[in-house]
């Protein structure tokens, strides 16, 4: 069918690691369908590096795949395993990729799946390009990554559904999104729920202006707020938060939702679908054009290829405008 065929490569292995993020099945229907419009086999690994040190491989194909898009969590199953940070873990793994003729692989995952995958590749020269599959949004190198806008869709309806209750009761809700070390969740999530203050890691927001900007608000009308926390916040997490104002202040009412792992669950909403598929694509084109040690990502709507060097350690830097535009809304 295309130029693309004559590759070497025979049989890609596909596999979802570290956290679950919706759309990830998205992504493994796009690779396994791509796989085989190349008429290349495809093995799916379970559980990630787990199920790769096990052995535990089922063959896919292009039916294998179907009534999945939709679906949120991954139908490879995912872990976090500390085994494969070991050199005699990696070599288990590829001898059991060896086994099943396995000659070039697809990760789906966020900066640890994509360290294993390097040093996959590096160690026993097997072709491997990874696929950023994180609700986080924390990678550089690309734009999006796979499952963060169904998260911070999710978010937003819950603080939606929390303003509600807040404005009854005049009550000031902090609410503590995830994202790791990350603050893409909760700068875009309080932009999007109208929040009254947003405290993300990557900015120095003090506990001191946090205090001032809430209580400008006392005696005039404004007594309902929402204060999205990052988990990452670097001057204490929403419970902590909570205490202090009202350590400092009695005029709020105080509250504390911490949204936790309903973030990561749910049907992916249509971008992460799409984003999902033409990474996908990307991904196996990618490997067959012999792309290897690199992350598919997204930017300014293009598919780009950039090496581990250029992505891990590297920080997905919160774009100055989003800032700027969180505080003049919440005056
Ligand atoms: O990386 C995704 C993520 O959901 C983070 O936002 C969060 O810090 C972490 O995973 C939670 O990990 P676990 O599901 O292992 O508790």
């Amino acid at each position: 069918r295309c130029s693309m065929s004559q590759n070497k490569i025979k049989r890609i292995g596909v596999f979802t690691s570290g956290g679950d993020a919706p759309g990830m099945n998205a992504a493994i229907r796009a690779v396994v369908r791509t796989a085989s419009y190349y008429q290349k086999e495809v093995f799916g690994i379970m559980r990630g590096y787990e199920g790769m040190i096990e052995g535990d491989i089922v063959k896919l194909g292009a039916r294998s795949v179907g009534n999945i898009i939709q679906r949120g969590g991954t139908i490879l199953k995912t872990a976090r395993c500390q085994e494969f940070r070991t050199p005699e873990g990696r070599k288990k793994a590829f001898e059991n990729l060896q086994r099943e003729g396995i000659d070039a692989l697809v990760g789906i995952g966020g900066d640890g799946s994509f360290t294993g995958l390097h040093y996959l590749t590096k160690e026993f020269n097997i072709p491997g390009v990874c696929i950023p599959g994180t609700i986080d949004n924390d990678l550089a190198g690309t734009d999006y990554t796979i499952g963060y806008d169904t998260a911070t869709n999710t978010a937003v309806e819950a603080i939606d559904r929390i303003r509600d209750t807040a404005l009854s009761h005049n009550r000031l809700f902090f609410i503590e999104v995830m994202g790791r070390n990350s603050g893409y969740i909760a700068i875009n999530s309080g932009i999007a729920g109208g929040a009254a203050a947003i405290i993300i890691p990557e900015e120095n927001m003090t506990f001191e202006e946090l205090m001032n900007h809430l209580t400008e608000g006392e005696g005039t009308s404004k007594k309902s707020n929402l204060v999205v926390v990052a988990e990452g916040s670097k001057i204490g997490d929403a419970n902590e938060l909570a205490r202090r104002v009202a350590e400092r202040s009695s005029y709020f009412d105080i509250k504390v939702t911490i949204l936790g792992h309903l973030q990561r669950g749910g049907a992916p909403s249509y971008f992460d679908r799409v984003l999902a598929s033409k990474m996908g694509v990307a991904a196996v084109e990618g490997l067959l054009a012999g792309q290897t040690d690199v992350m598919v990502g997204i930017r300014n709507n293009k598919m780009v290829f950039n090496s581990f060097e250029t992505i891990i350690n590297h920080i997905h830097e919160i774009d100055n405008e989003s800032l700027r535009i969180a505080k003049i809304l919440s005056i």
